[in-house]
């Protein structure tokens, strides 16, 4: 069994389900237009594979990716073999874009922050006017696939090593957002799609996991106490998720669209 180690991102198990992972960031970028001058930013660029798909798109334009993890900005390097991205290391929360630029996305790694009162109007601001922010996150509050970490957490075996401990703020509701960012955008929209992806094997939902909040836990266990972890959560998600008739179980995701466009 491979786990992540310490709390450090591992791209190659989060890139397990790539394809399911693009399609949000897939659906979000059908969305996109780019109307005025500058760069596109991608925050949050993890492995790069996306980071790589908007500079296909706007091959004119600087792309730059933004993350704070090593291990993630070390294989978006190796993916750019030629050479098309700036990479920088930096964190979301004080990342200030030298000039303001036309696009910035951010998928998948909002929700790795907290105070977003603050946080998406900050980003819409940066942009130049006329200039289009793109957020897609989780829909994590009352997610089934948290549930079970938090109650395997809860469960007397763990409660007094990791019970008090959260995974990462749950983003908020929808409306939320829309009142946070509406009053500096000429455009601002926000929506929910709720995926069913079809997971195989033996332990899907903890392969789909690892790769991301089940490392968080794993980080503060010990290598001994890691598979009897997982053992637990093995046994609370296939409880969770019954099979389907060919096997697979469907993986129920509520994901969270902002897009904006900056007024002025
Ligand atoms: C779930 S991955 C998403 C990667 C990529 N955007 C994608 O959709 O494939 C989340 C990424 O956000 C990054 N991240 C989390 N918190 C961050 C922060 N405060 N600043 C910069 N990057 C952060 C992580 O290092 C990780 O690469």
């Amino acid at each position: 069994m491979t786990v992540a180690s310490g709390s450090n991102w591992n791209p190659d198990i989060y890139l397990r389900f790539a394809a399911y992972r693009a399609r949000p960031a897939e659906d979000l970028m059908a969305q996109l237009k780019v109307t005025v001058a500058g760069d596109i930013c991608d925050l949050g660029c993890g492995p790069g594979n996306l980071t790589l798909q908007l500079k296909q798109r706007w091959p004119d334009r600087q792309v730059i990716g933004v993350d704070s993890s090593r291990e993630m900005l070390e294989a978006a390097r190796a993916r750019d073999k030629d050479n098309l991205i700036a990479w920088r290391e930096g964190d979301i929360a004080t990342w200030r874009a030298d000039k303001p630029p036309a696009l910035i996305f951010a998928n998948a790694s909002l929700h790795w922050l907290d105070d977003h009162q603050t946080l998406v109007p900050n980003l819409l601001q940066q942009l130049a006017p006329g200039g289009t922010l793109a957020v897609q996150m989780p829909q994590t509050a009352e997610s089934k696939y948290s549930r079970c970490i938090y109650n395997v957490m809860r469960s007397p075996r763990w409660k007094a090593k990791v019970g008090d401990m959260s995974l990462h703020p749950d983003p908020r509701p929808a409306a939320f957002y829309y009142d946070a960012i509406a009053p500096f955008a000429a455009e601002a929209e926000v929506w929910e799609t709720n995926y069913n992806h079809v997971l195989p094997g033996a332990h899907p939902v903890r392969d789909w996991m690892l790769g991301t909040s089940l490392r968080t836990v794993l980080g503060v266990l010990t290598e001994a106490e890691q598979p009897e972890f997982i053992a637990d959560y093995d046994a609370e998600t296939e409880r969770a998720y019954p099979r389907q008739v060919d096997g697979t179980v469907l993986f129920d995701m509520r994901r969270l669209f902002i897009l904006a466009r900056r007024a002025g």
